[in-house]
């Protein structure tokens, strides 16, 4: 195998989500060859700008907007059919130009069946502790893998395993949605003719994701890796139970597409100047003032998937080192400094106390993470606006300040700034 021709990167959130990730992938994948998306469904939510018009991506790779690239949708990736043939329609309808050529659809996909959403919509009414979730049908898309009932790509193209797949589960999840959730029937005639039409449309898009990475990178191609969620939504290291049911973290880059970790050689983590989360779950440095009106306005903190109100709060530096060590992180990207244009004290949570004492470590039991306290260190805002500024000596001195204050924490450089939505409002450094 050969191991590392160019840069095969991987580009992950390192807090809740809705880091801005999607605006810097497509930054990223100008110099790229392939773009893979390795875990999550239609849960996740990119906006992208492109002069003035504005592209939501739930499943495509946003990469799919440059010419001459190869966007990949991996195994590791939960696909509502439904999602992503719209997606498809909605894209080309707007002139982006999507091929068999330039989309590649694992055969190992699992496929978000209506039961799916039904059981998610069922299962999260009847909790006491609600997750908050999508209602996308991603958790029990993923449960389904696990117990070894999922319906994959490679069955839906096949009407004759298709058929007796579905029927299968069909029987089963009746029996749940009947019997412990008290709801409706489902029709498995009706999924039956729904899920053959989308077979129609996607059976060109599926493609062997392990040879052609693989050939990818003998080639000499590089390939870029795209992240979903972000770090605490981690299934294994986020904040159990309120995360997603994927594992969101540079790791399963490689499970998530077969592409040999060994292969992958820079992990980028992206992080915003402040905090955000959706959902419920707990959240240190969630602001209750008026600066989270102002945050969530300014940064116009609404989810690109469910609209949902985004919760806000100050940057997390106890968060954002654990990321940055479970990721492996090399690179960092900071983006929405300019939302905290003209803030006079800007706090940055540098340490958390419990019962007034200093913790010591990570705090590990997230039970307890609505009694901890963050310690903060107050830092001097800026006046003016950053938004044009594209010469990092240009930053005001407490925006470079800022900055600084992140990478002695981390460890790690910033070296993309991002200060406004726009496709070109970004600072490179290094
Ligand atoms: P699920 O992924 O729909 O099961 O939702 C589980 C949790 O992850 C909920 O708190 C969601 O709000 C959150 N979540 C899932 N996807 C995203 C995302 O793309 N951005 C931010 N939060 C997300």
């Amino acid at each position: 195998m050969a191991k590392i021709n160019k840069k095969n990167q991987v580009i992950v959130g390192l807090q809740w989500g809705d880091e801005g990730k999607g605006k810097i992938i497509d930054y990223l994948s100008k110099g790229v060859d392939y773009i893979v998306r390795f875990q999550g469904g239609n849960n996740a939510g990119h906006t992208v700008v492109v002069d003035g018009e504005k592209f939501i991506f739930h499943l495509i790779p946003s990469g799919i907007l440059r010419k001459d690239k190869v966007c990949v949708i991996g195994n590791g990736v939960v696909v509502d059919p439904e999602v992503l043939v719209h997606e498809i329609e909605t894209l080309k309808k707007s002139g982006i130009t999507i091929t068999p050529k330039n989309l590649k659809l694992s055969y190992y996909s699992h496929l978000i069946m209506p039961y799916h959403k039904n059981l998610d919509i069922l299962r999260e009414g009847a909790r006491v502790n609600k997750i908050g979730t999508t209602k996308r049908g991603i958790g029990p898309c993923y449960v389904d893998k696990l117990t070894r009932c999922g319906i994959r790509l490679i069955d839906l193209i096949d009407p004759k395993r298709l058929y007796s797949k579905l029927k299968d589960n069909v029987l089963e999840k009746n029996v749940l949605v009947e019997k412990i959730f008290g709801s409706k029937k489902i029709s498995f005639s009706k999924i039956l003719e729904e899920y053959s039409s989308y077979a129609k449309i996607l059976k060109p898009f599926c493609e062997d994701v392990v040879e052609l990475l693989y050939q990818a990178n003998k080639n000499n191609k590089s390939i870029l890796f795209e992240g979903a969620q972000g770090t605490f939504l981690d299934v294994d290291f986020g904040t159990y139970p309120f995360v997603t049911s994927s594992n969101t973290i540079a790791q399963n880059a490689s499970v998530g597409s077969g592409f040999p970790f060994s292969a992958i050689n820079r992990v980028i983590g992206v992080t915003k100047a402040y905090t955000t989360r959706v959902g419920e779950g707990p959240f240190p440095t969630e602001i209750k003032t008026k600066y989270s009106d102002f945050l969530r306005e300014k940064g116009s903190e609404f989810g690109a998937t469910t609209g949902r109100p985004r919760r806000c709060g100050w940057l997390d530096l106890v968060l954002l080192r654990r990321s940055v060590i479970i990721n492996g992180v090399d690179s960092l990207v900071l983006t929405k400094l300019d939302v905290l244009d003209n803030i006079k004290d800007i706090d940055l949570c540098v340490g958390y106390s419990y019962k007034g004492k200093k913790i010591k470590g990570f705090p590990l039991d997230i039970d307890n993470w609505d009694k901890i306290k963050p310690l903060y260190k107050t830092v001097k805002g800026w006046s003016g606006d950053i938004e044009n500024v594209r010469d990092y000596k240009k930053l005001p001195s407490e925006a470079r300040d800022y900055i600084r204050i992140i990478e002695d924490y981390t460890g790690v450089p910033i070296e993309i700034v991002s200060v406004g939505s726009k496709r070109e409002a970004v600072i490179l450094r290094g």
